[in-house]
């Protein structure tokens, strides 16, 4: 319904996923993945541990080749492009602007031996960004809106706890203004009372700067605060999709119920 309005509002989705499919040998990675996220949207993937969450992120980002299927993104110079059958350089284009990827493991998205600031500063460069004093201030300016005092931006991430790190992948990540997000489990491996704090501080981004996300997680916690529609995973196929609380208030697939009834959750 939603998507029926929409384009006939003549909007169009910012990305569409048509048929998409990975295996790897005989074992199914994901199959038969289609769907449209719209300008603005949080799209949740839940499932349990295994069921190809992580597969699909990385063929939906251009960093896992898929075998089927086309991913089309609503590119600002060439409209709806396949980011799959793109030049190598046009798609590290995108991924230096227009995506952001923030990874489970803080330390795959950082680099860990360049200061806080400079971490920051990098992505600003990579898009143009020349004067120095700017950068800094833009870089002291991201560290604030992620919590990290000012007098932590000389310091490196490996001297910073967990928490801290993921704050910072974040900061890296959304100083350029991307326009489509995927998050890998942003709070998986941290602390309870960590997660919470950075969970409050993603709603508190995602909402003010009006992102598009793909978020995957195996914690329903995370999408009930994040995400406006849900995909569960099981066994590689998409098996119920949904508004979030109606997908968690009110499962249909059996696989579902026993998700949100957390039999499954550990
Ligand atoms: N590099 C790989 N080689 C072989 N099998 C893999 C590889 N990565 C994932 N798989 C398999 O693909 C399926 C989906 O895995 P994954 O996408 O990591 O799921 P999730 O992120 O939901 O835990 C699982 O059966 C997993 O064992
Ligand atoms: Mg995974």
């Amino acid at each position: 319904m939603k998507d029926m309005a929409m384009t006939e509002a003549g909007l169009s989705p910012l990305l569409r996923v048509e048929g998409l499919a990975k295996r790897y040998g005989a074992r199914i990675g994901c199959t038969e993945v289609s769907f449209d996220l719209w300008p603005g949207e949080v799209m949740g993937i839940v499932g349990e541990s295994g069921s190809g969450k992580t597969t699909l992120l990385n063929c939906l980002a251009g960093q896992l080749a898929p075998d089927a299927g086309r991913v089309l993104f609503d590119t600002r110079g060439r409209g709806m492009v396949d980011t799959l059958t793109m030049s190598e350089s046009e798609r590290r284009m995108l991924g230096r602007t227009d995506w952001a990827f923030v990874h489970q493991h803080a330390q795959d998205g950082l680099r860990m031996n360049v200061s806080a600031g400079g971490n920051v500063g990098e992505r600003l460069m990579a898009v143009g960004a020349q004067h120095y004093g700017d950068i800094r201030d833009k870089a002291i300016d991201w560290l604030d809106r992620v919590e990290i005092a000012e007098d932590r931006v000389d310091d490196r991430p490996s001297a910073f706890s967990g928490g801290m790190r993921q704050r910072l992948q974040i900061a890296r990540n959304l100083v350029t203004g991307p326009r489509l997000v995927f998050m890998d489990e942003p709070t998986g491996g941290l602390d309870v009372s960590v997660q919470a704090r950075l969970l409050d501080l993603l709603r508190g981004l995602v909402r003010e700067m009006g992102l598009s996300a793909i978020i995957v997680t195996h914690d329903l916690a995370v999408v009930r605060l994040l995400a406006d529609r849900l995909m569960v995973m099981k066994s590689g196929h998409v098996v119920e999709t949904g508004l979030t609380d109606q997908v968690l208030d009110d499962p249909q697939h059996a696989y579902t119920q026993l998700l949100v009834s957390s039999v499954l959750q550990v």
